[in-house]
């Protein structure tokens, strides 16, 4: 089994952890004193059964779930229960799985929401420009109404609107779900750029080979409970990861 104690234990380099953490909605449970524990640069990967709790794990970081037990802490910093705006400007941003855009907003209205915590205009202006540099496809179409968008270049707008506070640390809830693989392959190119420029990554994705083989870090969440860490090849490489989740 993949699981060893130095993979849930905090270090030096962690960024961003969570520490025997229940959580869930009201009345209900869906998390049971979950251990996570992310280093500075990683890209970490969540893999685990629809209805096991990935974005309730996700949304427990953020200030979307009630954290009923435990801590989550982000650069040394207890910040359980704090609101998502709160998270947002301290450098923690967060692509729902369920992201939306505005359909009749233009792209770079869009593309600047993603900065309404900046108190000043014209510093959203110019980090949309550079992100108009990195996205070049979205600076061409920045006029036209977000909801004429391919699902791709729709992807493409949600990670840039997200990335408009120039995030430390980014959640993304199944960035991949229902695109073509075209799209899924820019997708992962994109994530995996901007790991290299320095932002860590927590991915929830579905298809975990994918996930996992782009991943320094990953767990296999079920029930509500982590049930595997490791290095994303130590997962892929698990007998009973593989033939509980990933099909082999
Ligand atoms: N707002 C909510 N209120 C109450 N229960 C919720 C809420 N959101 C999710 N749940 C429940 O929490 C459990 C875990 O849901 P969650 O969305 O975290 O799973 P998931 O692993 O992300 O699933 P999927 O792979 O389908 O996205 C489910 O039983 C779900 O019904
Ligand atoms: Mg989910």
């Amino acid at each position: 089994m993949a699981t060893t104690d130095s993979d849930t234990t905090t270090t030096d380099d962690t960024v961003l952890s969570m520490e025997n953490v229940t959580a869930g909605y009201g009345n209900t449970t869906v998390l049971h004193d979950v251990n996570v524990a992310i280093e500075d640069g990683q890209i970490a990967c969540l893999i685990g059964p629809n209805g096991s709790g990935k974005s309730t794990l996700m949304k427990s970081i953020y200030g979307f779930a009630d954290v009923k037990a435990g801590s989550v802490h982000f650069r040394g910093q207890e910040i359980t229960g704090r609101s998502p705006q709160a998270n947002l400007k301290n450098g923690i941003s967060y692509v729902l799985q369920d992201a939306s855009v505005f359909p009749n907003t233009s792209v770079h209205e869009n593309t600047l929401m993603g900065g309404y915590v900046f108190e000043d205009d014209e510093k959203a202006a110019q980090r949309a420009e550079v992100l108009y540099d990195e996205f070049p496809i979205l600076g061409d179409i920045r006029q036209q109404d977000a909801g004429t968008l391919s699902g791709g270049q729709r992807r493409l707008l949600e990670l840039a609107r997200a990335l408009m506070v120039d995030p430390d640390v980014m959640l993304l809830d199944e960035p991949s779900i229902g695109l073509e693989p075209r799209f899924i392959d820019d997708v992962f190119e994109r994530i995996e750029q901007l790991n290299d420029l320095g932002t860590t990554i927590l991915l929830v994705e579905q298809n975990a080979e994918k996930g996992l083989s782009v991943a320094d870090r990953g767990f296999v969440l079920a029930s509500g409970e982590i049930k595997f860490t490791g290095t994303g090849t130590e997962l892929l490489n698990d007998e009973q990861v593989g033939r509980l989740y990933l099909g082999g």
